[in-house]
C-alpha cells in the first residue's frame, strides 16, 4: 500500500468540489458472540471501580460495560489509518481515570506501510487525540501479548513510558503523552526474535521492551515522580531493569534469573515484591518452557514460585499474571500454551509458596476440574466433536483479577474472554465458575459474506478460525449449529447455484478444502476428491455441477460433479473468478486489466475485453437473474458489460473499486442496488447506488471499517437498503438506510463512537535516533475523513491479515515437533501463494507488488 502523505491528503479534501451525499444508516454488528480472535490484553484502572478495558491485536480496543459488555473504541478507524486497530498496548490512567492511552500500529515490518501512533482520550475511549511516532508499532507481531508496554506514573500522570519493539527502546512523554522522546539512558533495546533463523521476516523481528511497571509505593511524595520504575526486555541475558530516580538511569538487577523472556511483571502494592512470568518463546503461540519468579523490593531477592505442573514436567512458558490488589500474597498465573489436555490456571495466597491449579490429574483420562464452564455468551465456541477441546483456552497472555472485587476476574484467549465472580470460592469450595465474559466483543477476521436468495440464513459468513457461520438471525449469539460444521479450520469463499440457490459449496484452509450443501448451508459435506486447492475463491455454476477454483496458490482449477479437480491454463493464476448465475456454461475471469469468458462450463477462457488501465480486478458480481450481465470492480473503478463481457462500460463516480455486491433493488423491476467499499471524489467509504450507478450516497457514516481493501461486502437479496461490511478483525456489521440521529457534519459534531483525531508531531529532544516522521506537519482529520482514501491501485488486495485461535495440536508436547531444518528456499512465490508458516518448505519470498502476510501460524500468504 502506497500511503497519501498525511499533509497531501489533508490539503485535498478541502479542494474537491464536490462529494457524493451522505445517507445515515443504523450500522451494528451481526452478532456472533464472544471475540472470535486473541485477547491480548486485559487493564483494570486502579483507582476507579468497574472501569477496565481490552485490547486486541486486529480490531482495536473495548470498554468493559457495568452488564459486563463491552463498547468498541476504535470503530471510526478507518482505510487511511486501518493499522490503529492493531493495539500494541493500553494504559489507563491510575490518578484521573477519564485518560487512555493506546499504542497502535499492526506490524513493524513492511506489511504495514504507516507508523505508529500513541492515541490518547480524555473520555475514556469515546473521542481520541494522536501522536504520530517515528517507527512503526506491531499490535500484530509475535510478542503482542506481553505488557503492558505502556505505564503511566502513578504520582504524576503526565509523565508515560512506551517500551517499543524492533530495537526502538524506551520512550517517554511528560506531558500526557502529546510528545515523546527517547529515554537515551535505557541501552539494552532487547536482542530476543521469535525466530531468528526462520526465513519469515515476520519471526524476525526484535520484540523489545516488554513492560513498564511503577512502584508506586516508592517516593514520599504522592505528586512528583515516582522514583522506582521496572522495565522488562525481551533478553536471554539480564532482562528485567530498575531505575531508582523516576527513570533518569537504569541497571539490570542483580541476581535475577537469566535464559528467558519476562512476559508479564506485576507490581503487588500490599507485598512490595513484583512478580514476573517467563517463557523461552515471544508468545502468543510458541513457548515450550518458562518458570515464574518474584523480586522482593524490599530484600533484594529472587525467589522462583513456579508452580509445579499438574502433569509433572513443564512443557510451556507462563503468561498471563495477576495479582490481587486488595490481598497480599494472593496471585494467578496461566500458562501461556499447554494444548493439551488443557490450558492451565493456577492461584496462590501465600506469594507463591504453595499453589493450586484449576484442574489435576486423578488418573489418565479422568481429571479433576475444579471450575464449571459456561459458554452462554459465545455456545459456538465449544466443540462437542472435538475430544481434545481445550475447554479453559490457549494462548492465555493476560490474566486479571478486579482490584475492586476479588471475586471478579477475567483471561484472555486465542477466541475469547474468559472470566466469573465468584474466584474466592477457589480458595474455600475450590470450584468456581466460569463464563464466556466478552459481550460485544466481535472480532473475527471475515473473508467473505454471501446473502443468499432462498434457504434459512440471512447470511452466510466465510472466516479464519471459527470457520463461518449460517446467519437465520443478525442479533443473537451464534449456537454450534449455526457455525459450519468445523471441516477446515477457516472458509475463504463461499458461491451458490442461481438457478438452484440451495445448493453452495464453499473453500477454505488447511488439509481438505472444499465442501457443498445441498439445504442452503445448513449442512455441509467434505469433499474429499477436491483436496488439491488452497483457500483462495470459488464459483459454482448456474445449476451447480462445476466449481471453478482460484487458490491462493497455484493454477486455476476446475471440477465438475465432484470429480478431481483439473487444471485451467487459459486464465492466469489469481484471477478472479464467477459464474453466470442463469446460464451453466457461463463463468468470467479477471485478471490485470483483462477479462475473460468462458463458454464451455469453464475448460476454456478467451480474453475478451480490456477493462481501462486497471491493474487488479477485485470482484467479479453477475447479476444474479439475468444472463450476461456483470459488474466488475478494479482498481480503475467500476466496469459494466450486458453482452458477456464483449464490450464494457466504465460506471462514473468510483475510481477505485473495492469488494462489492448487488442486492435487493429499491423498488421491483428496478436497477438492483448496488453497494460497497470506492473511493468516489477522492473519498474512500461505503457508497450505493440504486440506478445503475448515476447516483452514488455514501453509508458508512461514523464508521470506518479499517482497511477498505480488506473487506467484504454482501448486499441483502430480498430485504433493499441492508448492506452487510465484514472486517478483517472487527466482525460483521449490518446496516439500515434509517437512523434516529442524523449523519456526523464535517466539522466533527456527531454520533457515538466518532472521534476527533489530532495528529501532533514528535518531538525528540533527548536523542537523534529517530527517522522524522512523515507527519512533521500538524493535521486534524475529523470523522468525515477517518475513511480518507490511501488506496492505490496497487492495495487491491488485503494489506491485513488475521491471527490464529485454533491449533490442532493435541499432543501434550508442543506444536513445532517437524523440525527437520528443512533447507532454505530459494525462490519466489506467485500472487496468493504460500509463503511461510509452521512446516512450510516452499518459497518465502513474495512476487513484486505482493507481501508475505500470516493467515495463520500454520499459512502465510502472498497478498
Ligand atoms: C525457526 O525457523 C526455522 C526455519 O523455518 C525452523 O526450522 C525452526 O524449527 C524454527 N524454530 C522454532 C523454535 O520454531
Ligand atoms: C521481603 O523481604 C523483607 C526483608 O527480608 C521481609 O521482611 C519481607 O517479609 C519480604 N516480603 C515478602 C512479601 O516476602
Ligand atoms: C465443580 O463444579 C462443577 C459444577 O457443579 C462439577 O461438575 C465439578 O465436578 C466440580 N469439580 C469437582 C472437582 O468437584
Ligand atoms: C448460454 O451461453 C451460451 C454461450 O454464450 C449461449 O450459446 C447460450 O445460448 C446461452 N444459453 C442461454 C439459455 O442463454
Amino acid at each position: 500500500m502506497v500511503a497519501v502523505p498525511a499533509l497531501l491528503a489533508a490539503l485535498a479534501a478541502p479542494l474537491l468540489v464536490s462529494a457524493a451525499p451522505t445517507q445515515c444508516h443504523t450500522w451494528k454488528n451481526v452478532k456472533i458472540g464472544g471475540g472470535g480472535g486473541f485477547v491480548p490484553g486485559i487493564i483494570f484502572n486502579n483507582a476507579q471501580k468497574n472501569l477496565a478495558y481490552v485490547r486486541t491485536d486486529i480490531g482495536g480496543a473495548y470498554r468493559l460495560n457495568s452488564d459486563d459488555s463491552w463498547t468498541p473504541l476504535l470503530d471510526s478507524v478507518g482505510n487511511s489509518n486501518w493499522n490503529h486497530w492493531g493495539v500494541d498496548s493500553l494504559a489507563t490512567d491510575p490518578v484521573d481515570p477519564t485518560r487512555l492511552y493506546l499504542a497502535v500500529g499492526m506490524y513493524t515490518i513492511d506489511w504495514d506501510p504507516n507508523n505508529g501512533a500513541i492515541m490518547r482520550s480524555t473520555d475514556q475511549g469515546n473521542t481520541w487525540s494522536e501522536t504520530a511516532l517515528p517507527f512503526k508499532i506491531g499490535g500484530n507481531m509475535p510478542g503482542r501479548g506481553v505488557g503492558e508496554r505502556l505505564a503511566i506514573d502513578p504520582h504524576s500522570n503526565n509523565i508515560i513510558y512506551f517500551g517499543a519493539s524492533s530495537g526502538n527502546g524506551l520512550w517517554k512523554s511528560t506531558d500526557y503523552g502529546v510528545t515523546w522522546a527517547k529515554v537515551s539512558s535505557f541501552t539494552n533495546v532487547g536482542t530476543f526474535k521469535a525466530n531468528a533463523s526462520d526465513p519469515n521476516v515476520y519471526e524476525q523481528d526484535t520484540i523489545g521492551i516488554t513492560w513498564v511497571t511503577f512502584d508506586e509505593n516508592s517516593g514520599g511524595s504522592k505528586t512528583v515522580a515516582t522514583p522506582r520504575i521496572f522495565a522488562g526486555v525481551a533478553d536471554t541475558g539480564n532482562s528485567v531493569y530498575i531505575s531508582t530516580n523516576a527513570g533518569s538511569t537504569w541497571t539490570a538487577i542483580a541476581g535475577q534469573p537469566t535464559g528467558y523472556i519476562p512476559h508479564k511483571g506485576v507490581f503487588s502494592p500490599l507485598e512490595n515484591v513484583l512478580y514476573i512470568s517467563y517463557s523461552n518463546g515471544a508468545g502468543p503461540y510458541d513457548g515450550t518452557l518458562g518458570y515464574v519468579y518474584k523480586y522482593n523490593i524490599t530484600s533484594g531477592a529472587w525467589t522462583n514460585i513456579t508452580p509445579p505442573s499438574p502433569s509433572g514436567d513443564i512443557y510451556y512458558g507462563f503468561g498471563g499474571l495477576a495479582v490481587d490488589r486488595q490481598k497480599a500474597g494472593t496471585i494467578m498465573v496461566a500458562a501461556l500454551n499447554s494444548w493439551w489436555p488443557d490450558s492451565i490456571l493456577w492461584r496462590s495466597t501465600n506469594g507463591g509458596a504453595t499453589w493450586t491449579s484449576i484442574w489435576e490429574w486423578v488418573s489418565y483420562p479422568t481429571r479433576n476440574k475444579y471450575y464449571s464452564i459456561s459458554y452462554a455468551n459465545a455456545p459456538w465456541i465449544y466443540d462437542a466433536t472435538n475430544t481434545n477441546f481445550e475447554e479453559l483456552g490457549w494462548m492465555i497472555e493476560s490474566l486479571v483479577i478486579d482490584p475492586f472485587d476479588s471475586n471478579h476476574w477475567l483471561y484472555g484467549t486465542g477466541a475469547t474472554i474468559f472470566g466469573g465472580r465468584d474466584l474466592l470460592k477457589w480458595d474455600t469450595s475450590r470450584n468456581v465458575s466460569i463464563s464466556v465474559m466478552a459481550n460485544g466483543i466481535e472480532e473475527t477476521a471475515i473473508q467473505d459474506l454471501l446473502s443468499p436468495p432462498s434457504g434459512p440464513g440471512i447470511l452466510l459468513s466465510g472466516m479464519y478460525d471459527a470457520g463461518g457461520f449460517l446467519h437465520k438471525n443478525l442479533d443473537t449469539v451464534q449456537t454450534a449449529t449455526d457455525q459450519f460444521h468445523v471441516l477446515f479450520s477457516g472458509t475463504t469463499s463461499i458461491d451458490y447455484a442461481g438457478n438452484s440457490p440451495l445448493q453452495m459449496f464453499r473453500v477454505g484452509s488447511n488439509a481438505q478444502q472444499l465442501a457443498n450443501s445441498g439445504d442452503g448451508g445448513v449442512t455441509w459435506n467434505l469433499i474429499y476428491a477436491a483436496n488439491q486447492g488452497t483457500a483462495g475463491t470459488i464459483a459454482l455454476s448456474a445449476n451447480g455441477d462445476i466449481v471453478l477454483w482460484s487458490p491462493s496458490s497455484g493454477s486455476i482449477i476446475r471440477s465438475q460433479y465432484t470429480n478431481a479437480f483439473t487444471t485451467i491454463s487459459s486464465l492466469p493464476a489469481g484471477a478472479a473468478i464467477a459464474s453466470d448465475k442463469r446460464n451453466e456454461t457461463v463463468f468470467y475471469g479477471g485478471s490485470t486489466n483483462s477479462f475473460y469468458l468462458s463458454t464451455d462450463g469453464a475448460l476454456t477462457f478467451k480474453a475478451t475485453a480490456t477493462l481501462g488501465s486497471a491493474t487488479a480486478v477485485v470482484k467479479i458480481v453477475p447479476n444474479p437473474t439475468l444472463a450476461g450481465d456483470v459488474w466488475v470492480s478494479t482498481s480503475d473503478g467500476l466496469y459494466r458489460t450486458t453482452n458477456y463481457g464483449s464490450s464494457f462500460t466504465k460506471i462514473s463516480g468510483p475510481t477505485v473499486g473495492g469488494d462489492f455486491d448487488l442486492g435487493a433493488p429499491k423498488t421491483s423491476g428496478a436497477y438492483w442496488s448496488i453497494a460497497g467499499f470506492f473511493t468516489i471524489d477522492g473519498l474512500s467509504g461505503v457508497y450505493r447506488t440504486d440506478d445503475g450507478g448515476v447516483n452514488w450516497v455514501r453509508i458508512n457514516d461514523a464508521l470506518g471499517f479499517g482497511s477498505a481493501s480488506a473487506n467484504k461486502v454482501a448486499v441483502d437479496y430480498k430485504v433493499y437498503g441492508r448492506v452487510f461490511v465484514g472486517t478483517n478483525g472487527r466482525g460483521i456489521f449490518y446496516g439500515n438506510p434509517s437512523c434516529s440521529s442524523p449523519p456526523p457534519t464535517a466539522s466533527g459534531t456527531t454520533t457515538t463512537g466518532a472521534t476527533k483525531t489530532t495528529t501532533t508531531p514528535v518531538t525528540t529532544t533527548t536523542t537523534k535516533v529517530t527517522t522524522t516522521p512523515s507527519t512533521t506537519t500538524k493535521v486534524t482529520t475529523t470523522p468525515s475523513t477517518t475513511t480518507k482514501s490511501t488506496t492505490t491501485a496497487s492495495t487491491t488486495t488485503k494489506t491485513t491479515t488475521t491471527k490464529v485461535t485454533t491449533t490442532p495440536t493435541t499432543t501434550p508436547k508442543t506444536t513445532s515437533a517437524s523440525t527437520t531444518s528443512a533447507p532454505v528456499v530459494t525462490g519466489t512465490q506467485s500472487h496468493y501463494g504460500q509463503c511461510g508458516g509452521i512446516g512450510w518448505t516452499g518459497p518465502t519470498q513474495c512476487v513484486s507488488g505482493t507481501t508475505c502476510q500470516v493467515g495463520n501460524p500454520y499459512y502465510y500468504q502472498c497478498l
